[in-house]
């Protein structure tokens, strides 16, 4: 067994929250924090403050990334921004199909799934959320939506280089409701992804893929949720908004160790 660890990582998602001018004093007040943190941290911001972000936090351990981008190119899209745009700014990452953008944007996988293949060639890591809703779950189909997510969300994506993709589970019924999915069921749910991305891209490669929990995470269940062997980090909300929290979070430690 490879004794490589698969670094943390703690993303925070600003959502339509902070202006530049609040965002400067927060991420001040978060450099000071993360002195010796192994975990890489992730910042996804709104679209005016990612060159900001990103000139403060070159040459620490913060990435600065967007929260949504278009599937073109470039084009006659009003209202829209490109990846190339995003990267430009000094973003590195980007989420998408986050829930949000799901259900009050009526984004479809068939979209998501473009924007994917987009962010890989503009040179961004997409950040692809999945996750089922509560009547899914009592449904008992929970298997069945992340799995058919994934298929339609990674469709003709074949290969993918290291450190290009990174995985969230966020269960749509966890998200702001102050009740975060028990690390069991997180874990099932992460088990589940990790066997689809084996399957997609080979052990190897799937190994190294981080997949970041998301849904209510807070400094009092973050450990547990972290204890997980498939649970690589975490997707915070709320939470990311008050710099003390976040850097609480950002600062536990776990190391995982690759099963190769
Ligand atoms: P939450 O949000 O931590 O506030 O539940 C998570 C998310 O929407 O990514």
């Amino acid at each position: 067994m490879s004794q490589t660890p698969r670094p943390l990582i703690i993303a925070g998602n600003w959502k339509m929250y902070k202006t530049i001018d609040e965002s400067i004093g927060y991420i001040k007040n978060l450099l000071k924090t993360l002195d010796g943190t192994a975990s890489r941290i992730f910042l996804a911001v709104p679209f005016t403050v990612i060159k900001t972000a990103a000139d403060l936090c070159k040459g620490t351990p913060v990435v600065v990334g967007a929260q949504n981008m278009n599937d073109a190119a470039e084009g006659a899209f009003t209202g829209e921004i490109a990846g190339r745009m995003l990267k430009e700014a000094g973003a590195q990452f980007v989420i998408l199909g986050h829930s949000e953008r799901r259900t009050a944007f009526g984004e479809t996988d068939l979209v998501i799934n473009r924007k994917v293949k987009r962010a890989l060639a503009d040179g961004l890591i997409p950040l692809l959320c999945i996750g089922e809703t509560a009547a899914e779950r009592s449904a008992g189909q929970t298997e069945l939506v992340l799995t058919r997510q994934l298929e339609a969300d990674l469709a003709g994506i074949d290969a993918i280089a290291e450190n290009s993709l990174i995985l969230a589970y966020e269960p749509v019924w966890a998200i702001g409701s102050n009740h975060a999915a028990t690390p069991e069921i997180a874990q099932t749910a992460h088990a589940l992804c990790r066997r689809f991305l084996e399957g997609k891209f080979g052990q190897e490669i799937a190994q190294r893929i981080s997949i970041l929990y998301g849904g209510s995470a807070k400094p009092e269940n973050a450990c547990a949720l972290l204890e997980q062997p498939d649970i690589d980090g975490l997707l915070v909300g709320s939470a990311s908004l008050d710099p003390e929290s976040f850097s609480l979070i950002a600062q536990i430690e776990t190391t995982k160790t690759l099963k190769l």
